[in-house]
């Protein structure tokens, strides 16, 4: 097994649209750490998009290639890592981002969850008759997971991403 050495990931949970990756970047920024984000690593790898992936191969193929992924990325030490919104809901992956990481859970209401996703068109999980009342549902089924790994909690609410920049600075 590879060790780690330097200082742990910094890793962000959350909803679809909880910030994890706007946040994300500006953190690292901040503490001139690198940033990276398991969606967008798993598309550089699989040279095709998440909802591609959905497509072609169900959640159940998302899952374990997004499993793979996290697992590599989250032995690298000293970086900023957004997870994807699901990626808690695997008791392995729960126990590898609670073994590596520092671990910040991005939390948001539904309707602030909505608002900020509503036109994605790269959220399969989304593309549903009522996407309100799949968040909602999703969150309810989610929130003890995102808990459970969380070491630092931080309601983005509507204000600036620097003001919860700052705000996760000082916690760290
Ligand atoms: C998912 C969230 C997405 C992406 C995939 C599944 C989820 O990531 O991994 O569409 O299950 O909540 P974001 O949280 O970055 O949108």
């Amino acid at each position: 097994h590879l060790q780690q050495t330097g200082p742990r990931p910094i890793i962000l949970v959350g909803m679809m649209g909880a910030g994890k990756t706007t946040i994300g970047r500006q953190l690292a920024r901040e503490l001139k750490r690198e940033f990276m984000d398991l969606d967008h690593e798993l598309e550089a790898r699989s040279g095709v998009r998440v909802s591609t992936i959905f497509e072609f191969e169900g959640e159940q193929g998302f899952r374990k290639r997004e499993s793979a992924v996290l697992d590599i990325c989250s032995r690298q030490s000293g970086i900023v890592l957004a997870t994807g919104g699901g990626a808690i809901l695997s008791e392995a992956n729960r126990q590898i981002i609670k073994d590596r990481g520092i671990v910040v859970y991005l939390c948001a209401t539904v309707d602030e969850l909505y608002r900020r996703v509503a036109r994605d068109r790269n959220r399969p999980l989304l593309q549903t008759a009522d996407p309100r009342a799949r968040i909602q549902e999703l969150l309810q089924a989610r929130e003890p997971l995102y808990e459970e790994v969380a070491d630092i909690r931080f309601e983005t609410g509507s204000a600036p991403v620097h003001h919860a920049v700052r705000h996760l600075l000082s916690q760290l």
